[in-house]
C-alpha cells in the first residue's frame, strides 16, 4: 500500500514542498522515517500511533511503514510532518476517501488526537499558494496568522477526527475567514514627541530619518534626551506597506514570535536589545539559524543605546547586513540568508563621563580617555551612519517652557507624504525608500541645481569626504526635497544634507 500527501518545509525563510511518501507492506511492525529527519521528526512515530488510535482510526502494528520526506536532501526539522504522515497512514489505509490530492498539510499531534500549533505557518501557506494548490490544512491556533493570505483555502484543524469527517464528507468545515490588511493604530497612551522640549535640531533630523530610512548616529551629554527621543521613532514612523509587513511577519512566524491575538505585524518593528547581546543574538543562531535582532528590526528599527558599549564583535556583526540589507549566517549544516532592511539608530555620549564637548561643563575624563571612548565606533561603521546630529544638554528656560511641542501625529503625516512619494518613485524595484538606492537609482534620481551642484562640489573637497558620504549626502538631500515636495534638489536641501554629516569632525577629528 503506497501513498503520497503534500506538506511544506521551511530552511529559513525559503520554503519548499515536501512530498510524505508512504509504504507499508505486511511483516513485522516497524516504523522507519527516511529523507533527512532530525530528531523530532523522529519521534513523530509515537505521536502518530497514539493520535491515531484516540481518534478511533485505525493503525495495524502488524506491518511496516518506511515514510520518506522527499526532497530527501534537505534537513527536516521540526513536529509539523505528524499530521501529513498520519494523513498519508489514513490515505493509504483508504480511511480517506474524499478529495484531498491538491492540498497541504502542517500541524503538530498530540497523543489525544488534538493539533498542536507550529512556527512558521504564514510562509508555508504562502509557498502553498504559490505552488498552485487547491487546499492547506493548518492548527486553528495558527489560523489568524495564516488569515491574510487570499487565493488558497485554508482549513484551521482542531483535531484529526475533524479533519477526517471533513475529508470524508461526514461534517464539513468551512475554510478560515480572511482578515484584510489593516494598519496598525497607534494607542494613545504611547510616548509622544510633545513631551520633549527644544532640541528642534534633533527632531528635524529624526523626521528625516523616518521619512527617508536613514541611519542616524545621535550624541550627546547624559540627560539630553537621546533616549528620550529614541524611544518615540516608533510614532513618527512611516506606515508600513503590505509587502514589507508581510515580510516581516514571515520573519515573525518563523521565530514563533506571534500570537493569536497580534498575528499581523503591521507596523514596523522597533527593536532595542540591551548592550549585552551577543554577536548571535544580533545576526541570528543556533544549528538550524533563526533570525536575530537585526532581522526581528526587518522593515523597521533596530535602535542601540549606548553604543560603545556594545561589544566590538557585536559592532562588526553590523557593517555588511546594514550596507547590505540582507544578513547570511553559516552553519555546518546550511547557509541561510534572512532579510534585515533596517533603519539603524544609535546614541552614545561623547566620553565615559559624557562631558567632552560640553558647553558649559568641564569633562573630568583622564587625558585620552574620550578619543579612547569614541574609537571604540569604528570609521567604516561611523559612515554607514547617513545621518550624525549632536543632542545638546536643554537649557532650563526650554525644560520649564509650558507650550507642548509638536505632536508626533503631525510629524508622522509629513513622514507618511514624503514616504508616499518614493513608493511612486520607486515602484517596480525592491525598495521603498530613498536610504535603500543603488548608486544607479541615486544617480537617476538625485538631480541638483546647478547651485547645489556647487555647494556639493566645494563641501567634498574641503571636507575630504568618502565616496561612501558622498552617496549617503545625495539620499538624505533626496529626502529632504521629498518633504519640501520638490522634484530636484536644491542648495538648502544639500546644505542640510551636509550639515548631518558635520558631526564627526567634532568628535572623532576626522
Ligand atoms: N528635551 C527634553 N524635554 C523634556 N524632558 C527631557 C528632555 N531631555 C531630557 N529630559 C528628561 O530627562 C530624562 C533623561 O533623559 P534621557 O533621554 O534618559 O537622556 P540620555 O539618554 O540622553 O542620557 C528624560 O526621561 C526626561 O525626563
Ligand atoms: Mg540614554
Amino acid at each position: 500500500m503506497f501513498s503520497n500527501i503534500k506538506s511544506v518545509g521551511l530552511l529559513g525563510l525559503d520554503s519548499y514542498m515536501i512530498d510524505v511518501e508512504l509504504n507499508i507492506t505486511n511483516g513485522k511492525y516497524a516504523l522507519e522515517v527516511v529523507g533527512l529527519p532530525d530528531t523530532s521528526v523522529n519521534e513523530a512515530r509515537d505521536r502518530i500511533i497514539a493520535a491515531l488510535h484516540n481518534s478511533h482510526l485505525e493503525m495495524h502494528l502488524t506491518s511496516h511503514y518506511t515514510f520518506n520526506l522527499a526532497p530527501a536532501d534537505i534537513k527536516k526539522e521540526g513536529s509539523l510532518y505528524d499530521l501529513p504522515m498520519a494523513v498519508a497512514v489514513l490515505s493509504a489505509t483508504k480511511q480517506i476517501m474524499g478529495d484531498y490530492k491538491n492540498a497541504a498539510f502542517i500541524g503538530e499531534l498530540s497523543l489525544s488526537g488534538d493539533i498542536k500549533p507550529v512556527k512558521g505557518v504564514l510562509p508555508m501557506v504562502m509557498a502553498a499558494k504559490a505552488n498552485g494548490l487547491k487546499d492547506i490544512y493548518i492548527p486553528v491556533d495558527n489560523a489568524s496568522e495564516a488569515a491574510i493570505i487570499e487565493g488558497i483555502n485554508i482549513y484551521a484543524v482542531k483535531s484529526l477526527r475533524q479533519l477526517v469527517d471533513h475529508i470524508n464528507d461526514v461534517e464539513k468545515m468551512q475554510p478560515v475567514e480572511i482578515i484584510p490588511f489593516k494598519h496598525y493604530e497607534l494607542p494613545d497612551f504611547l510616548p509622544d514627541f510633545k513631551d520633549v522640549k527644544g532640541q528642534f535640531e534633533v527632531k528635524r533630523a529624526l523626521e528625516v530619518a523616518a521619512a527617508g530610512g536613514h541611519n542616524v548616529m545621535m550624541i550627546g551629554p547624559p540627560g539630553s534626551g537621546k533616549s528620550m527621543l529614541a524611544k518615540r521613532i516608533p510614532t513618527i514612523l512611516p506606515d508600513i506597506t503590505i509587502d514589507e509587513a508581510l515580510e516581516t511577519t514571515k520573519i515573525y512566524s518563523l521565530s514563533g514570535n506571534l500570537s493569536k491575538d497580534k498575528p499581523l505585524i503591521n507596523y514596523r518593528p522597533f527593536r532595542a536589545p540591551h548592550h549585552s547581546v551577543s554577536p548571535a543574538g544580533l545576526s541570528g543562531g543556533g544549528t538550524i539559524p533563526k533570525p536575530g535582532e537585526l532581522s526581528l528590526a526587518h522593515n523597521g528599527v533596530l535602535f542601540l543605546d549606548e553604543l560603545p558599549e556594545f561589544s566590538r564583535g557585536t559592532m562588526e556583526v553590523l557593517r555588511q547586513p546594514i550596507e547590505n540589507g540582507t544578513i547570511t549566517i553559516s552553519r555546518a549544516a546550511c547557509a541561510l540568508t534572512y532579510p534585515c532592511s533596517v533603519m539603524l539608530i544609535c546614541a552614545m555620549n561623547p566620553c565615559p563621563c559624557g562631558y567632552y564637548g560640553h558647553p558649559t561643563r568641564s569633562c573630568s575624563c583622564p587625558n585620552g580617555a574620550p578619543a579612547r571612548y569614541l574609537s571604540k565606533v569604528s570609521g567604516p561603521l561611523l559612515d554607514r551612519l547617513d545621518i550624525h546630529v549632536e543632542v545638546p544638554p536643554v537649557d532650563y528656560n526650554q525644560l520649564s517652557d509650558s507650550e507642548a511641542g509638536e505632536c508626533s501625529t503631525a510629524i508622522r503625516e509629513r513622514v507618511n507624504e514624503a514616504r508616499r512619494i518614493q513608493i511612486e518613485r520607486f515602484k517596480g524595484t525592491t525598495i521603498t525608500c530613498n536610504a535603500k538606492m543603488t548608486p544607479s537609482l541615486t544617480r537617476q534620481y538625485c538631480r541638483l541645481t546647478p547651485s547645489a551642484a556647487k555647494t556639493l562640489e566645494l563641501s567634498f573637497e574641503r571636507l575630504g569626504l568618502s565616496a561612501r558620504a558622498y552617496d549617503k549626502i545625495l539620499k538624505v538631500a533626496r529626502t529632504i526635497a521629498d518633504l519640501d515636495k520638490s522634484e530636484i534638489i536644491d542648495n538648502m536641501h544639500i546644505m542640510e544634507a551636509l550639515q548631518y554629516r558635520s558631526l564627526d569632525r567634532k568628535f572623532w577629528k576626522s
